[in-house]
């Protein structure tokens, strides 16, 4: 028998977003700004609430040598792990789109290797993060734990 596990999230509209989700919104979309893509050309924004109510942003950073560049998910959770160890993450926003576009209105959604770096926080803080994506206008999307992005995933148990 077929069996399914599915993605869960809702779609917000921006007029509802709460003060604090709108000043993760502003604080991803300016952090976009000075992401490093001089390859792909496709700027991505990435900003984090932590416990303390810090918000902590990142961005991707490219390289030459393709792989060894840093999708901005990454760039912000590790920073965060290297400088924050012991502070839990809330919530997680990230706006992706074409350097080019003024505007846009599609969510790019966290890829795999995010998703997996985030779970790796999540289960270690025993606290689930809230994951949010956006254009930069449109709705946004939000999950409100990173299993739900990831269901079906590997952890530390199975070591
Ligand atoms: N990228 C991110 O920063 N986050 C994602 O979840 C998807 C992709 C970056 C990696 C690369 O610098 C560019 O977007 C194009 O793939």
């Amino acid at each position: 028998m077929e069996k399914e596990l599915r993605i869960k999230f809702t779609q917000i509209e921006f007029k509802d977003l709460s003060e604090i989700e709108r000043q993760l919104f502003d604080a991803s979309k300016k952090a976009r700004e000075n992401a490093y893509a001089p390859y792909s050309h496709f700027n991505v924004g990435c900003a984090a609430l932590l416990e303390n109510g810090e918000i902590i942003t990142g961005n991707n950073q490219e390289n030459a040598a393709y792989p060894s560049g840093l999708c901005a998910e990454r760039v912000t959770i590790f920073h965060i792990g290297a400088n924050y160890p012991n502070l839990k993450i809330k919530k997680l926003f990230v706006i992706g789109g074409p350097s080019r576009l003024a505007t846009f209105s599609t969510a790019t959604p966290p890829c795999g290797a995010c998703r997996q770096s985030m779970f790796e926080y999540e289960t270690k803080q025993e606290q689930a993060i809230e994951i949010y994506f956006s254009g930069l206008e449109g709705s946004v999307f939000k999950c409100n734990s990173v299993k739900d992005l990831l269901p079906f995933s590997f952890d530390a148990s199975f070591l």
